[in-house]
């Protein structure tokens, strides 16, 4: 037999336990040949399995784990047995055989969630200095699978091989494997529990999923450890939570962040800039965000400014901040080969770049012509590129910063050789091992670059590729997809997927970043990225225009009322934000995480939600009046109609071009903002509390601060629950508060959706109030004030609602 590299294979596996040793939150098992194990307990269900072939454990050391990580000081407690040792926490048992290393793992019920088929055995791969490592489970019976990034594939990964190696992949396709980013993090559910499995292991990895032999599941990589983390649910939703804590959600970004950004290739010079943002201004379409690709540069040198295009970027930059413009810029890590390059001769003087195995520096081709690269897994050269951002950030005024081509790309040959020599932060190694954190490594360097010139404001920074973590450094975009219907639907499952992987701060080029888009698929690409936490048009603009305005009406009037519903949304997208940030909930979640026990909902893709209370599902067919939808269970109010519509079956959805499907669940309390041309544009936006009547409780959230800088780390922010509930008659929307912050605002517009019966009076805390009930919606609205704790309707909870 001949493995992935052409090399004759032999496979290899543990012996026979001879050795344990127990700590108290970990046991190693070392077998007489020198195979070892070390179960780790990280908290009560999270494990971690980490294997040698040599008797030594590698260093422990980890570019995805969130550095601020609090240990659980969990316990373990270990058994020997006649064939093998059964390790318990509070809810996990684990059992290892005495022969063969091979794992079980149940939870405290018995039911098992994930055990071994060969388990862990290796190949060696002597000419590379390592071991193909390898773990093979059995599938459970109808188990699905979920995760692993971006990849542009059915929800349920089930039945499917796919490989992390970070690729430029222009114009991919459904199937199209691997992709931009290298997220080694997959869930299983089976029996209606959920797990997840962290591969952390930067080289090539693949994963198998039935495709090779329909009852087992496989991982691998082309070198480095096997050394995995088992993360115990029960239900999807807290895999994900769990996986997001361990490998680190990112800080809160600015709000402005979250609203409206427009983007091509390219906007130059400086006059079509202004004119865009003009464009936006003058047509009242709403917008945050202006960036500028790479002809900005002069000659493609990063961190310079094209002297005939952009003569005076700080009083460009300073004018559009009038108008409410951020400015965002490209870099790529390429830097031109240039003697007279002040960016070149640091780093070669300073030997920052990248070199062959046998010594020259590397050299490759990319926009500017020949580059080098620096080597981002050295902490030295990280916070070089971080200190470079100085002039961008703290002397322009630039506002975020857009990473690309990081995987790393290179023209003609893909990305570097081999060969190619990495720090790899204290343990040097090939390309072989640093190709998958290259993109993250700079993608963290410029992070902490735009931070700290930022700061007290937020940074905010975007990437193409990266690594399991790279969530904690920057928001990402699904590459250069096409302007295609199929494009459209791929970019729905693509943004679900590397949601529930831990990066819920993503996008796809709305319209489609090759050809253009007309100006149906451009309305219907824009309804499906307003529900996207980064929301983005951006094209290679050598089509045609791709402005929310190209394509004539009724196209602009739809796009301005998309985006418009975008920035209402806005107090809703943050709080869902916050949750992200402060729990690891992913902020996009596919049905399957909605109701676990409907397995309806385990193969569903197009419907989603977006936070606790809205469920989205796009149209990506052309020329449809509606479509057919599943709601999960509950009870679900037409957010364009206020129809109220039973959920766990499937239904007819009016959605003419005017219309997305979108519902809102009953007994929820929805915060919309006015409409706002920019963040900030009014300086205590009122909220307006949508709030839809239900029988059942339900306890819905609103976060506040700032928007911008670290008040909230000091306390200055509020963090609102609305409870509703029905009762004797009594519909009744219950808040409290917590956090030290001031909303600003005196008052809540409320407005009352579904009411089954007229009210007799409302009570606010108490004491009777005035309201008004519009005849034609039969929608109640009223003025509260913000600091309310009890607001009663009487004589309303009658209905069956
Ligand atoms: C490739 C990126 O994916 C795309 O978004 C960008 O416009 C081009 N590089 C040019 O910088």
């Amino acid at each position: 037999m001949v493995n992935d590299l052409g090399a004759k294979r032999e496979e290899y596996f543990a012996g026979t336990i001879r050795h344990v040793e127990t700590t108290e939150n970990s046991a190693v098992f070392m077998c007489d040949n020198r195979v070892g194990l070390k179960v780790e307990a990280i908290s009560n269900h999270i494990l971690r399995f980490k294997y040698t072939t040599d008797g030594k454990f590698s260093r422990d050391f980890s570019y995805a784990l969130n550095p601020d990580r609090q240990p659980a000081g969990v316990k373990l407690k270990v058994k020997a047995l006649p064939d093998h040792f059964r390790i318990t926490t509070k809810d996990l048992i684990c059992t290892v055989s005495n022969q063969g290393l091979t794992t079980r793992i149940l939870d405290k019920s018995g039911t098992v969630l994930n055990e071994d088929e060969k388990g862990f055995h290796w190949e060696e791969h002597k000419k590379y200095g390592g071991d193909i490592v390898k773990m093979s489970k059995v599938i459970q019976p109808n188990e699905f699978f979920y995760g692993l990034g971006d990849k542009p594939d059915n929800m349920n990964l089930r039945d499917k091989r796919f490989q992390n190696w970070g690729s430029d992949t222009y114009g991919y396709k459904k199937g199209t494997d691997p992709l931009y980013k290298n997220i080694n993090f997959f869930m299983g559910l089976h029996r209606k529990q959920a797990y997840g499995i962290f591969f952390d292991n930067t080289f090539r990895t693949s994963f198998d999923f039935g495709k090779e032999r329909s009852t087992v599941s496989s991982f691998w990589a082309q070198g480095g450890t096997m050394e995995y983390y088992f993360i115990y649910g029960p239900s999807l939703t807290q895999v994900v939570e769990k996986y997001t804590t361990l490998t680190g959600p990112p800080e809160l970004p600015p709000l402005w962040a979250l609203g409206y950004h427009q983007c091509k290739w390219s906007y130059y010079p400086e006059s079509v800039v202004k004119n865009l943002a003009k464009g936006f201004r003058d047509r009242k379409i709403p917008c945050d965000a202006l960036y500028l690709d790479i002809d900005y540069m002069d000659g493609f040198r990063c961190f310079t400014w094209s002297p005939t295009h952009f003569p005076d970027p700080k009083r460009l930059v300073q004018e559009l901040k009038e108008d409410g413009f951020k400015m965002v810029v490209i870099i790529d890590p390429g830097i031109k080969v240039d003697h007279e390059y002040p960016v070149y001769q640091e780093g070669v003087e300073n030997d920052y770049f990248c070199r062959r195995a046998d010594g020259p520096l590397y050299k490759g081709t990319v926009w500017p012509g020949l580059c080098h690269f620096p080597d981002f897994t050295r902490e030295e050269v990280r916070t070089w590129w971080a200190g470079l951002f100085k002039g961008l950030i703290a002397e322009t005024g630039v506002k975020g910063v857009w990473n690309d081509m990081n995987e790393p790309a290179v023209f003609e040959i893909g990305t570097f050789p081999n060969d190619v020599r990495h720090d790899f932060d204290g343990e040097p190694g090939s390309h072989r091992k640093a190709h998958n954190i290259y993109g993250m490594q700079m993608a963290r360097a410029t992070y902490h670059g735009v931070k700290q010139f930022s700061y007290p404001d937020r940074p905010f920074t975007i990437t193409r590729s990266g690594y399991a973590g790279v969530q904690r450094y920057a928001s990402a975009w699904t590459g250069d997809n096409i302007a295609s219907w199929d494009h459209l639907w791929l970019a729905n499952i693509q943004c679900q997927r590397l949601s529930i992987s831990g990066m819920s701060f993503v996008g796809s080029d709305i319209g489609g970043f090759i050809e253009t888009p007309d100006g149906e698929l451009y309305i219907r690409w824009l309804q499906l990225g307003i529900f996207h936490p980064f929301c983005r048009t951006h094209s290679s603009g050598d089509h045609g225009d791709q402005e929310p305005w190209s394509f004539g009406e009724p196209y602009t009037s739809l796009a301005r009322k998309f985006i418009e519903l975008r920035y209402q949304l806005l107090p809703y997208l943050y709080t869902t934000f916050w949750q992200y940030t402060s729990r690891g909930t992913p902020m996009l979640r596919p049905l399957a995480l909605l109701d676990q026990n409907d397995p309806e909902c385990y193969h569903r893709m197009a419907e989603f939600s977006l936070g606790d209370n809205l469920v989205v599902c796009p149209i990506t067919q052309p020329g449809v009046e509606g479509r057919i939808m599943y709601l999960p269970q509950g009870h679900w109010y037409n957010f364009w109609t206020d129809e109220l519509a039973l959920g766990k079956r499937e239904i007819w959805v009016d959605a003419p071009l005017t219309k997305v499907p979108m519902f809102v669940k009953a007994g929820a309390v929805l915060p919309l903002y006015p409409v706002q041309q920019y963040v900030g544009e009014l300086a205590v936006p009122e909220v307006t509390l949508h709030v839809y009547y239900s029988q059942q409780t339900c306890v819905s959230e609103l976060y506040e601060d700032g928007g911008e800088g670290y008040g909230y780390a000091e306390g200055n922010f509020l963090n609102k629950t609305f409870q509703t509930s029905a009762e004797n008659g009594v519909f009744t929307v219950a808040q409290e508060r917590t956090g030290a912050g001031t909303d600003g605002y005196q008052n809540y517009n409320v407005i009352i959706h579904g009411l089954p019966a007229p009210t007799s009076s409302v009570l606010v805390d108490g004491q009777e109030i005035e309201w008004e009930v519009t005849a034609d919606t039969n929608l109640l609205s009223l003025k509260v004030p913000s600091d309310f704790k009890t607001l009663q309707l009487q004589g309303t909870a009658t209905g069956k609602k």
